[in-house]
């Protein structure tokens, strides 16, 4: 996108999988990966499933989004689900994709237990699919104290959205005294920078789509993305911006001392945060910690960008903010599931490392 300074050199933040004997990432390896995301707050894994896997990951995707009974996302974003700009709905909890996500757990075992213990839940299992004319999210920080994974399950280009990063802009005790004592403040204006152009972007967007054949709008879908009264938080919305009803931003967050601290810290934020877009090669996965500042673009080619997401709790969770946050599949509800069976759980048929038998009935369908 023009109007926003995007990078897409994420080799600061790549580290090349390397797995043991028992298919696990080397120790090296996990080390390395965790000072990213200590520092980051985000490490993108490149390699860490074979085409093959990648293969499974995207057939279990196009299995889910064929069923026409599919669990849709009430989240980022319900309009643009509604007109199939996007679509992001949880993978039925089946052997299959219970076991494909068992595989990513077992390999990303040393980093998964440095953050999460083997008795916290598995939040959700969902694919994250989006279609020419979707909307460019406005950036955000997922409900905290989760650790999510992205999963390549075919190579993303930076047009079809490959997820965008700040990265460095996680929270964690004392994050707050980095920049002088100001980080946090200087990561809300720099956002609010950052959502005004992509406020302007998604305009001139959906005006532009008026006219064109290639990207025609449903009935109805321009003045639901622009003038619905309807809760949404990701759409230019000028109803809801103008009435300050979208938390991810609205002109709530102009006051006075804003603007003036925008326009008195206009340079010196590009300085200090960097947007940093990820256009991962199949069989890369991504980790961050879900309060680290991203957006998923819009996708601006004909073709469907499709990624594989997991997400699990690094602490005991409220029912009410895990169900508002995520999206985890009815069955997950019914039958919890936690990384600690996850772990105990045998693999994906393709992955040849032995493991035990689940210990828990909700893994066996
Ligand atoms: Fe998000």
């Amino acid at each position: 996108m023009s109007e926003l300074k995007v990078s897409s050199d994420t080799s600061a933040f790549e580290v090349p999988a390397a797995l043991d004997h028992t298919g696990k990432l080397t120790q090296d390896c996990v080390r390395e990966a965790l000072q990213m995301m200590d520092r980051y707050g985000l490490v993108v894994l490149t390699g860490l499933l074979s085409p093959e896997e990648a293969n499974l990951g995207l057939e279990l995707i196009r299995q889910t989004i064929d069923d026409p009974e599919r669990n849709r996302c009430a989240f980022a974003s319900e309009t643009d689900n509604r007109y199939l700009r996007r679509d992001f709905c949880s993978l039925p909890a089946t052997v299959p994709v219970t076991r494909f996500a068992a595989t990513l757990c077992q390999r990303l075992e040393g980093v998964y237990l440095e953050y999460c213990g083997r008795t916290r839940p598995l939040l959700e299992i969902i694919t994250l699919t989006s279609y020419l004319g979707s909307s460019h999210q406005y950036i955000h920080r997922d409900p905290m104290g989760v650790i999510s994974l992205l999963a390549a399950v075919e190579d993303v280009c930076e047009e079809q959205g490959g997820t965008v990063f700040v990265p460095g802009t996680h929270m964690y005790s004392g994050a707050e005294y980095r920049h002088g004592g100001a980080a946090y403040e200087l990561m809300e204006l720099f956002r609010i920078q950052c959502n005004w152009r992509i406020l302007l972007h998604n305009l001139k967007k959906l005006w532009q789509m008026r006219a064109d054949a290639a990207v025609p709008l449903a009935p109805g879908e321009f003045r639901d993305r622009i003038l619905s009264a309807k809760w949404d938080q990701h759409q230019p919305n000028l109803l809801r911006f103008v009435l300050g009803k979208n938390n991810e931003f609205s002109l709530r967050m102009f006051g006075p001392r804003t603007l003036w601290k925008l326009y008195r810290q206009r340079r010196a934020l590009d300085g200090l945060f960097t947007l940093v877009q990820a256009a991962p090669r199949k069989g890369t996965v991504i980790l961050y910690r879900s309060d680290l500042l991203h957006a998923g673009p819009d996708n601006r080619s004909s073709q469907p960008r499709r990624l594989f997401g997991m997400s699990v709790a690094r602490d005991v969770i409220e029912p009410k903010y895990w169900h508002d946050g995520y999206t985890p599949h009815p069955k997950l509800i019914a039958q919890p599931v936690t990384l600690g069976d996850l772990l105990d759980c045998p693999a994906s048929p393709l992955d040849r490392t032995p493991v035990p038998e689940p210990r828990s009935a909700a893994l066996v369908d």
